[in-house]
């Protein structure tokens, strides 16, 4: 297992991504995550290295501040939430544009375009929200961020190998369990993973159709309940 890359679902569109000496945090809404908290999930038992930001919304906002005022972790954010997390007094903030990677210690992020919107629980602009491309151990995953679906999703697929793509299936705020599957279609990994569902009553959705769809497109789906893990390998 020591060459293996750990993705673990912490509920919502929460992870945790660990390799080596890395441990990867995305958008880390635990306090007040049903899901996260029915998995007796909490934020300060994280020690992440960093910490990556899709977008300002409090579902995804979440604990940042705490956690990394805590750990020391970087965190990698768009421009304007980079802006907003360093003049609440974060020094660790690495700032990217849509379309724009940058290389860290453990491998590299890029964001990518995602549909939708962006501001801060206080109301502060937050720019444009974003999807991440991480590679790290030799691998790409793909985190969508909140989006609708989009033919941008294509070129992903056309240009980079992405080995596991994370879609929000909940409807009403992104994309539904339809619209996921042609974006795992899309975006072409070889496993997919649901996310952002079944954590409010208007984001109900069922894993096992997204399971389903998946696999009759010939690839893998990974349904994590919040708090489990699985492994791929690393290379
Ligand atoms: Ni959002
Ligand atoms: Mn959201």
């Amino acid at each position: 297992m020591s060459n293996d890359i750990r993705l673990t679902f912490l509920g919502h569109s929460a992870f945790t991504i660990e390799y080596g000496e890395w441990s990867l945090l995305i958008d880390p809404f635990i306090t007040g995550n049903p899901s996260a908290e029915s998995a007796s999930i909490k934020s300060d038992t994280l020690n992440p290295t960093h910490i990556i930001l899709t977008h300002g919304h409090g579902d995804h906002l979440g604990d940042t501040m705490e956690i990394a005022r805590r750990t020391g972790a970087e965190v990698i954010a768009t421009f304007e939430c980079a802006n907003y997390l360093k003049a609440n007094g974060l020094e660790s903030v690495a700032d990217l544009g849509i379309g724009g990677g940058r290389n860290f210690s453990f491998g590299r992020v890029k964001f990518t375009i995602a549909h939708h919107s962006s501001s801060a629980p206080d109301g502060t602009y937050m720019g444009n929200p974003a999807g991440a491309l991480i590679d790290i151990g030799g691998k790409t995953i793909y985190h969508a961020g909140d989006t609708a679906l989009t033919l941008d999703m294509k070129l992903l697929g056309e240009m980079y190998d992405v080995h596991v793509a994370i879609f929000p299936i909940g409807d009403n705020y992104t994309m539904d369990v339809r619209d996921a599957i042609k974006a795992v279609e899309f975006v072409d990994s070889a496993v997919a993973v649901p996310m952002h569902y079944n954590t409010f009553p208007v984001i109900q959705a069922d894993p096992e159709e997204f399971r389903a769809g998946v696999e009759g497109l010939g690839k893998k789906a990974e349904t994590p309940a919040p708090g489990e893990s699985f492994f791929i390998s690393a290379e």
